[in-house]
């Protein structure tokens, strides 16, 4: 990988979890640490791209030339990554994005009611942010993640074809010695017609692999 081929390309990278709130003082959330996403945005300005970081709510500085837009909940985070798509190249979502929010958020903290032992929170789904931005009429190349517990292959390509992506990066978070708030990973990428297996590797270094792969792919795409 030659030092700076994206050299004067914009990419923008959904990073971290995003938090739902429930009431002023509760949300529901997941683990995702922002530790991927933080690191393809290093690998990204490493090799002389512009780079946009929506970030959901995380403990990671920002990497030095990367601007980072914060956000909280999915359809923030859907908002500022249409508000870029015009400008971007090439969109990359590693952000664990809430599939449902509470369908009301409580104005005041909701209070414990004596002798209910039970209480029900109604659920909506949220905005598919990385299909919207690869069905979008300007839609940039689009590359997804996908979090898997079992049946990694399977449930990757489906996502890849139902979402219409151009890459899926698919990790297996059953492991926690890689996904999840790790400082390593293991995935295997897949696109319409091949695939490639990234072994057990930092995060830092399989940034810098799956950028070499989404630039192969694009080349290829762009001169198709
Ligand atoms: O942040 P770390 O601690 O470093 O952990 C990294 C990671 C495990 C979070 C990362 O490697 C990863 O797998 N990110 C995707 C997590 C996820 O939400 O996967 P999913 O299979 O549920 O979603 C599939 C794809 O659709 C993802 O690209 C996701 O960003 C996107 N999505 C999902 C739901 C939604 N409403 N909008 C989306 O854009």
């Amino acid at each position: 990988f030659q030092k700076g081929k994206l050299t004067g390309k914009h990419v923008v990278i959904t990073a971290g979890p995003t938090q739902e709130a429930i009431d002023p003082v509760r949300y529901i959330s997941n683990h995702s640490s922002g530790k991927m996403g933080y690191a393809i945005a290093q690998a990204a300005i490493d090799q002389g791209a512009k780079v946009t970081l929506i970030s959901g709510p995380t403990n990671l500085p920002v990497p030095e030339r990367v601007e980072r837009i914060n956000v909280k909940s999915a359809e923030q985070m859907l908002e500022a990554s249409l508000q870029l798509i015009s400008s971007t190249d090439i969109f990359i979502a590693s952000a664990a994005v809430a599939d449902y929010r509470p369908s009301e958020i409580a104005e005041h903290k909701i209070k414990k009611v004596d002798g209910e032992d039970q209480m029900i929170i109604k659920l909506v789904k949220n905005p598919d942010i990385v299909a919207t931005v690869a069905q979008h009429p300007e839609r940039p190349f689009t590359v997804g993640f996908a979090a898997e517990t079992r049946d990694v292959a399977n449930y990757a390509n489906a996502k890849l074809t139902r979402k219409q992506l151009d890459m899926i990066v698919a990790n297996d978070v059953s492991n926690t010695q890689i996904g999840f708030n790790s400082d390593d990973n293991a995935a295997t990428v897949f696109w319409p017609n091949g695939s490639q297996d990234l072994p057990l590797m930092s995060k830092a270094q399989m940034a810098q692999d799956i950028l070499l792969c989404v630039h192969t792919r694009w080349v290829e795409k762009e001169s198709a």
